[in-house]
């Protein structure tokens, strides 16, 4: 069942019915201001930080779940009603949200009367605007009224909901003309405030929340001062400071009205935070007046429909130029919606919120993951590889000297975050992953000599080659009994913790520290990870091609050297006959392997062993793929692990924690689905890497909205398993590695795409029913027009390739490097 469609020509999706399986929401903003917003107008805003500088509250967890947001409120003759149903929820006899890039359309008609709201936070500025146009399409005049309401966060989202001893009593406003002002804490520590303002006159406003809705009994779907008509001009003193404005229209049939709303933020030098002067207009019961200059000014920059008309042109210029670097156009739609448009999308919300602000993730919880930000790295290098330069170095600079890395760090300090520790031991081999994904894309190889500190020796000279060096020799240096990597805290998977063996509610998983690993230094030197061997063959060649390219010949023969041994161990040691084992656990028994009774065969190691081509020779690699299609595919996609785990595995870990078919414990973990849509298109079983990439890729599972949940047009984190009841629900959408990784498997892999060193490789891995494809790629300064061919309907298999109509040997495209436009011609056989 679909609740919506998607309209490609405008770059959205259409939802028609506010009653979503679960808020659909988007994303508005891109630089510094940032709101959620939901298909209802659920959601809320926040400066750079979710957690530090929240400006508006919103209640996770709710009843209902999506309550609290800006919500506008029309009383019609007393039929009240919202143009996004809720909170009021009457029925409209029209509704439809459209989500766009960086904006969302929310349109609702009731007795004649439309009531479209455009919301978007324009290019350069710190504000979310909102278009409100009614438009009377009955035919007699109408009279009715119309209420704002946006509900205060005292800034800091944490403090916010717990410390209500204080913050009841804190609240501050004040207003000048249609504008409200809130400066809580702005007298003292804060220089910083928000604003709410109409560009017309208003009838009247509220500003204090409980009387807005007329008793603390009464909820936003309830509101005594929208119901009786008018407002009661109540000007907050502590308790829940909002901004709401009333306005009285009348519209004669036919007639259209357009206010422009604005909610905004700014901050002010310390030595100009006050006025000196005190207008008359002015409503304050503070003896200082806040300095509104740059509200001012921010108010003058959209304040006419023009003005708003113009920001709305730049931001879809902005996107137009940010998705013309990669353009698809196969026979299948669906491909083409998500390449070309949501799947790109999806990584620069990726790029901006890491895994902070979303409708799971609360916003007060985790920072920058360290592995989290260098795999995303691989899903927007194209579009801004300025911004993922320097998101690298702030990344690289956290690291610690031995290689070793803080797991996450805070983007407002960039300092390494002591509380979530260190010592996961696949974090310092995402760091050669994208820093070479960069120099791929770009040719920038000056990265290398770029000053990078370590965490641990701020003021040293160190170059980010060194920062790759000791990445690659953290693995090298940290090996257990079988010459395999030690599993340390975690891997990737971060509730495998086989160093914790913990038996007490509330202990972290990944950082408490058994006794009797202690005088080991904190884990176990038995315990080792298979998928880390797998990542590390698989991420070390770029590291010898580095070093090859700077003329390094025996520091690259020593890498290899070490990927080449890696290979040998873990042929020797972790090959089970079908598939490769996960782990060795604490005390040396094999975990993943078809003799443990549960948990028998895992998904992660396997699809970088089959690209390492680990075993290939005795078809290691084939093995693995039918062992996966056998055991761990099913209809919404790949399980994570199988049989999944039904008792607590204290020397497992967190895994065994979870009811089976969920999260770690054989949920489908999208994530790792990618790696194996990888590995079968990279084995040339292109059909199998389509079968997988349909499963998961959103614009495929449209059709069972029902069943799935959350938006059809972005990936979630997780999809509930086979072993689960709710089987095939989706959850945790939007902010995941999966956005990245799903954008490198269909875009490098099935389409065949990818930068390398020293060209553009072509090498598609297709359905075989493809007649062919083409795709414009813009690349170090040049467009290549590429239009594959598939005449005798094969996989994979590259028969002859011609570039501006010469041929070329094997299938990279060298760089051109003039900034012109080159024809690509391959034909597959
Ligand atoms: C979450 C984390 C990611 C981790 C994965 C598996 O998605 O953000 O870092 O790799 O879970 O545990
Ligand atoms: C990952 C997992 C999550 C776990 C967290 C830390 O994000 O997905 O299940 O709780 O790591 O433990």
């Amino acid at each position: 069942m679909k609740f919506g469609h998607f309209d490609d020509s405008r770059k959205e999706y259409v939802i028609n019915t506010p009653k979503t399986p679960y808020p659909w929401i988007n994303y508005l903003g891109n630089q510094g201001f940032f709101s959620l917003i939901s298909n209802t107008a659920g959601g809320y805003s926040f400066y750079m930080d979710a957690r530090l500088r929240r400006i508006t509250r919103y209640r996770y967890n709710n009843v209902p779940l999506d309550m609290g947001g800006r919500y506008f409120y029309i009383n019609d003759n007393g039929t009240v009603w919202n143009p996004g149903w809720s909170p009021v929820k009457t029925e409209l006899d029209e509704y439809e949200c459209r989500h766009g890039m960086g904006y969302t359309i929310i349109e609702g008609k009731k007795n004649g009367l439309k009531a479209e709201v455009t919301f978007f936070v324009p290019q350069n500025y710190d504000g979310e605007v909102q278009q409100v146009v009614l438009t009377n399409e009955g035919s007699e005049a109408k009279e009715f009224s119309l209420f704002s309401m946006a509900e205060w966060c005292l800034w800091d989202a944490q403090d916010d909901c717990t410390n209500f001893q204080r913050n009841f009593s804190t609240g501050r406003v004040e207003i000048e003309g249609s504008t409200i002002y809130h400066v809580t804490e702005y007298r003292d520590r804060r220089n910083h405030y928000a604003f709410y303002t109409v560009n017309d006159e208003i009838d009247g406003y509220d500003t204090d929340r409980d009387a807005f809705l007329g008793s603390i009994y009464n909820g936003w779907d309830n509101p005594e001062t929208v119901k009786a008509g008018k407002a009661s001009d109540s000007f907050a003193d502590g308790w829940s400071p909002i901004a709401s404005h009333f306005k009285k229209i009348t519209l004669a049939p036919g007639e259209s009205k357009t206010l422009i709303y604005i909610l905004g933020y700014a901050e002010n030098p310390q030595d100009k935070k006050f006025a000196s002067e005190k207008p008359a207009n002015l409503l304050t019961r503070e003896a200082w007046v806040l300095n509104k200059e740059k509200a001012y000014a921010m108010i003058d920059k959209y304040n006419t429909p023009e003005k708003v008309a113009k920001g709305l042109e730049e931001l879809r210029t902005t996107w137009e130029n940010l998705l013309s670097i990669y353009k698809v156009d196969t026979p299948d739609d669906k491909v083409n919606r998500m390449v070309n448009i949501w799947n790109q999308y999806q990584c620069m919300v990726t790029f901006n919120l890491s895994r902070s602000a979303s409708y799971f993730e609360s916003g007060i919880g985790r920072g920058m993951g360290f592995r989290d930000s260098n795999q995303d790295i691989l899903g927007f290098v194209h579009q801004i590889p300025d911004r993922a330069r320097a998101r690298l170095i702030d990344i690289a600079s956290t690291q610690l000297s031995d290689g070793g890395c803080y797991h996450q760090y805070q983007p407002l300090t960039k300092k390494g975050n002591a509380d979530i520790g260190g010592d996961f031991s696949d974090d310092p081999l995402w760091m050669i992953m994208s820093v070479a994904a960069y120099i791929k894309e770009t040719g920038d190889w000056g990265i290398l000599d770029a000053n990078v500190p370590f965490d641990d020796d701020p003021e040293g000279k160190h170059t980010m080659l060194e920062h790759l060096n000791v990445s690659f020799y953290h693995i090298v240096n940290n090996l257990g009994p079988h010459g395999l990597p030690l599993a340390m805290r975690a891997d990737w998977n971060d509730c495998i913790n086989l160093s914790c063996f913990s038996d007490t509610p509330g202990e972290s998983f990944q950082t408490y520290t058994n006794p009797k690993f202690k005088a080991e230094g904190g884990y176990s030197k038995i315990a080792e990870s298979v998928f880390v061997a797998a990542l590390f063959t698989y991420t070390g060649p770029a590291y010898v091609g580095i070093l090859e390219h700077l003329g390094k010949a025996d520091e690259a023969a020593k890498a290899q050297a070490e990927i080449d041994k890696m290979k040998k161990n873990t042929m020797e040691s972790a090959f089970d006959g079908e598939w490769f084992l996960r782990a060795y656990d604490a005390n040396g028994e094999k975990m993943g392997s078809h003799e443990c009774e549960e948990g028998k065969i895992f998904i992660e190691p396997q699809g970088f062993a089959v690209m390492s081509e680990i075993g290939k020779d005795v078809g290691a690699d084939i093995k693995t793929l039918n062992s996966i299609d056998k055991y761990l595919n099913c209809e919404y996609g790949l399980v994570l692990n199988n049989p999944a785990f039904t008792k607590y595995y204290i020397q497992y870990g967190e895994i065994s924690t979870y009811p089976g078919g969920y999260k770690e414990n054989a949920g489908i973990f999208t994530h790792n689905n990618a790696w194996i849509i990888c590995a079968e298109a990279y084995a040339g079983r292109g059909e199998k890497a389509f079968e997988y990439y349909s499963k998961i890729a959103p614009a495929f599972t449209e059709e069972t909205s029902d069943i799935h949940k959350t938006e059809p047009y972005v990936y979630g984190q997780m999809i509930g398993g086979k072993d689960a009841k709710n089987f095939g629900q989706g959850k945790n959408s939007w902010l995941t590695g999966t956005a990245a990784w799903n954008m490198v498997a269909i875009s490098q892999y099935i389409l065949g795409i990818k930068p390398e060193f020293d060209g553009l490789r072509v090498d598609p891995s297709i359905p075989s029913a493809w007649d062919g494809f083409k795709v414009e790629r813009k690349f170090r300064g040049d467009v290549y027009e590429i239009e594959i061919k598939n005449p005798d309907h094969v996989c994979k298999g590259v028969k002859k390739l011609t570039v501006d109509g010469n041929e070329i040997d094997g299938c990279i495209v060298p760089v051109a490097g003039d900034g012109q436009t080159h024809k690509v011609e391959v034909v597959l056989g």
